[in-house]
This record gives C-alpha cells, structure tokens and sequence, in this order.
C-alpha cells in the first residue's frame, strides 16, 4: 500500500517536579518533561503521531488528545484504556486528520493531575492554509490554587468544599504558559497569530487586550469561514480560539485580562491581570489574511428533528451536598449511536449556572442556540451552555466504533458525576452485545 503520511515521534515522560511560576514562587508542579505546560507537539495534517509516554508518578495516568479525531482506543479514557502504572510505557499512535489548536492532557484523577500541571498543546499545521502572519504564538491559560509559598491548597472544611464542588476549582495564581503575569514581546507593526487553550479547571476566560480589537479566524475544529472582529471572547475551560492581533504602534504597552463574567457561582466575577504586550520598534510585516478562509458545509437545518437530549442538573444531596448529573443521573451510559447516521442533540442545561460541554473525538456544530441560529459555522467540540439554556448540536459519528464520552469540562463537575460514556457502533454490530460489556457497574 502507498502512503505518505510522515510519522512524528515524541517521547513524554509524566513526572512530579519542581516548577517556578514567578521569582518568587515554586510549585510542586506535576507536568510532562518536567515543565508545564508540557512540550508543544506540532504535526502537518495527516501526518501520524507516535507520542510514547512513561508514567513516573507515583499513581496511574493517561493522556485524552482533545480535539482529535483518532480511534476511540486511543482516546485516553478509561473506558479505552487500562490507565498506565507507575514505571510504564504506553505508546499512543493516531493520524492527525483535522487542522488547528489542539490540546493533550490527563485523563485520569484530573481535578488533580491537571491541576498540578499536565497538559500542553498539539497543533496541527495545513501548509497549504492561507493566512500568514508575522509570527504565531500558543498560550495556555491556566489558574493554580496555592498558597503564599506555593503550596496547592485543598478546602478543609464542609462549607468550603462545597462551594469548590460547585463552583469548580479557581484559583488566584494566574498563568499564562505555565508563568505569573508574563511580559510578551512584540514588533509594532507586525501581526500574529495567537492560538488560546483553556486549560483551567473552571475558569471562564474572557479575552480582553485592552479594548483593542482582534480577529477569531479559528475555534475548536479549525478554521472559521471568515475572520470576525472583536474585542473580547469568551474561551470556557476545554474550549480553543484562534485570533489574530495588531499591528500595534511602537511604545504601546497593554494588558492581556479576563473580563468579569458571572457564571452565577459562589465566587464573585472580576476582572484580572493575566499577562502584558510590550510592543518594540517597528518591522516590516509580511501578514496576509485572506477574506474567505475556508467554506464549512452545513451538517443540518436550525430546526432539524432531535434524536437525543441531554440534560444537564444538579441537585442537591446529602453527602457532598451537590450532585451533578446527565439526565437525572451521575456517571451515565447512554444510549449508542450508529456509524453513519446524522446526530441531531439538543443539549439542556437545567441548572443555574454554566457548563462547558465537551463531546471526545467528534466535532459538532451548533445549528440552534435557545431557538436561534448562529450568527456563523464553526466546527466544536466544547460549548458552553449558560443557565437554563440550551442547544441543538449536529454530528456525524463517522466510521471510529467504539466507546465515546461526552462530559462538562469543569473537572469538578465531571468528577462529580456531569459525564457519560457512549458506543458509537459500526451498522452490522450487535448493540445489545457492546451495552452489556460497557454496564461494568451490572451485576
Ligand atoms: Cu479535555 Cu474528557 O476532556
Ligand atoms: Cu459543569
């Protein structure tokens, strides 16, 4: 058989180790290749990745490529995948068929294992994209819950642990690449491309670069059809934008913040400092952004016919005082879905605050937002649902059989139960067999 895909090998190591986020502060940091965020993968489209990982934590692991389409054994979850013990080596090897920002992290023990650090960026480069800028740049958005010295910091007492469980973990250690309130550097007059990933645990990031405006040219599943200028965007936890910023005059010195956005948590919404732009002396630029950038077909009608509904709730309850749910219940399996057949969700949330929903290994795309259609195509695979809201998403489970997951990307709201396995099932396969094998909680 001929082919031309080349293969990209990465070697990752899962350590704990110690790493410096500001002059001042150290963390017991847990990260690949003792840094965080962990080395930046890059492949062209369709090339093939081969990233071995050896886990020397002290507990088990696995890497979840989110925004890949790979096959679900790949997926990193453990419904694919026995996690990998301390002192092994696993070795994970997918094709990267779709351009754009993606990201790597663990998926097992999150709430901690992220937080400390593991997870880093994956992009995929189209070489024959159009737009050209003058430089590019990924930045990882992150927020750690330390102490003075430091020190991760966990609520001790009943009170304090519930409002963690509801509002997910937040914390006042701001990062942007693994650093406290870094400075970036740039050339006025040129114009980059600046890749964001909300690696946080909870945190709604609202872009803001000082009032000035930018344009998202990409989101989760690549590229946008056309450029759209703003001057803030929110980017939820899991979630990806592409932007493109400048040109900037010499002098300009301005602060990357998040806006205040009330996701109707205990916390109360402010505006914070995350980084600051130092724009230098002029160079010539060489950016292109064509107009059109690439066209996305529609995959359904606004008011095409729903097969599914997902409802997301919390409740209260006795032991945790917050239980968080998928229709009703917490850690489901739902139904499976078939190799081929149009999918057609609408996604509830019932709750009173926001969710990001996240589905593994599929894009969707949103046709409906509370009875509208959007404003614009995009290609996500994690969108945020306010309040009593809801959406309609459409996707095509393509020929990957095998078990799937959907959950809400605030850790501690998937660790609480907001999450669900599913089989996507090739058309001869035998349901009933694959529903009684992923019931592992039947006996
Ligand atoms: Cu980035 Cu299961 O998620
Ligand atoms: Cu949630």
């Amino acid at each position: 058989m001929e082919t031309n895909t080349k293969v990209v090998e990465y070697h990752l190591e899962a350590s704990a180790f110690r790493w410096q986020i500001s002059s001042d502060k150290i963390i017991e940091a847990w990260g690949f290749n003792k840094q965080v965020p962990g080395p930046e993968l890059r492949a062209n489209v369709g090339d093939t990745v081969v990233v071995k990982l050896t886990n020397n934590l002290h507990e088990p692991t696995t890497i979840h490529w989110h925004g890949i389409r790979l096959a679900a054994g790949m997926d990193g979850t453990d419904a694919v995948q026995k996690p990998i013990s301390p002192g092994e080596t696993f070795e994970y090897r997918f094709v990267v068929p779709d351009a754009g920002t993606f990201w790597y992290h663990s998926h097992a023990n999150e709430t901690v294992q992220m937080e400390r650090g593991m997870y880093g960026a994956l992009i995929v480069e189209d070489p024959t994209e159009e737009i050209i800028t003058d430089a590019e740049r990924v930045f990882i958005i992150d927020d750690m819950k330390v102490d003075a010295k430091g020190v991760f910091t966990k609520p001790r007492w009943f009170i304090p642990r519930v409002v963690e469980r509801h509002d997910g973990r937040q914390g006042d250690t701001l990062l942007i690449n693994g650093k406290e309130n870094p400075i970036i550097q740039m050339f006025a007059g040129h114009r980059e491309r600046w890749r964001f990933i909300n690696a946080s645990s909870a945190r709604y990031f609202v872009l803001d670069l000082g009032g000035r405006e930018f344009s998202i040219v990409g989101t989760d599943g690549g590229l946008l059809e056309s450029p759209r200028p703003v001057t803030s965007q929110l980017i939820t936890p899991g979630e990806r934008f592409d932007i493109i910023v400048g040109p900037f005059e010499e002098g300009e010195v301005f602060t990357m913040d998040s806006l205040p956005y009330n996701r109707m948590t205990f916390l109360k919404a402010k505006r914070e400092n995350f980084a600051t732009i130092h724009v230098g002396p002029s160079a010539p630029s060489v950016a292109h952004v064509p107009h059109t950038l690439r066209a996305i077909t529609q995959l359904a009608e606004s008011h095409a016919e729903i097969n599914r509904r997902v409802v997301l709730s919390v409740g209260p309850s006795l032991k945790d005082g917050m239980d968080f749910l998928i229709n009703g219940s917490a850690h489901v399996n739902d139904k499976p879905v078939k190799v081929g057949e149009l999918q057609v969700w609408e996604v509830v949330n019932a709750s009173l605050m926001d969710h990001p929903f996240h589905l593994h290994g599929f894009f969707f795309q949103v046709v409906e937002e509370n009875g509208l259609k959007p404003a614009f195509t995009a290609w996500k695979d994690t969108i945020n649902l306010k309040p009593r809201s809801k959406v309609r998403i459409a996707w095509m489970p393509d020929n990957r059989p095998g078990t799937w997951m959907y959950h809400c990307h605030i850790l501690e709201h998937h660790e609480a139960g907001m999450m669900a396995n599913f089989e996507v099932v090739a058309d001869d396969m035998p349901i009933r067999e694959i529903k009684a094998h992923t019931h592992k909680h039947h006996h």
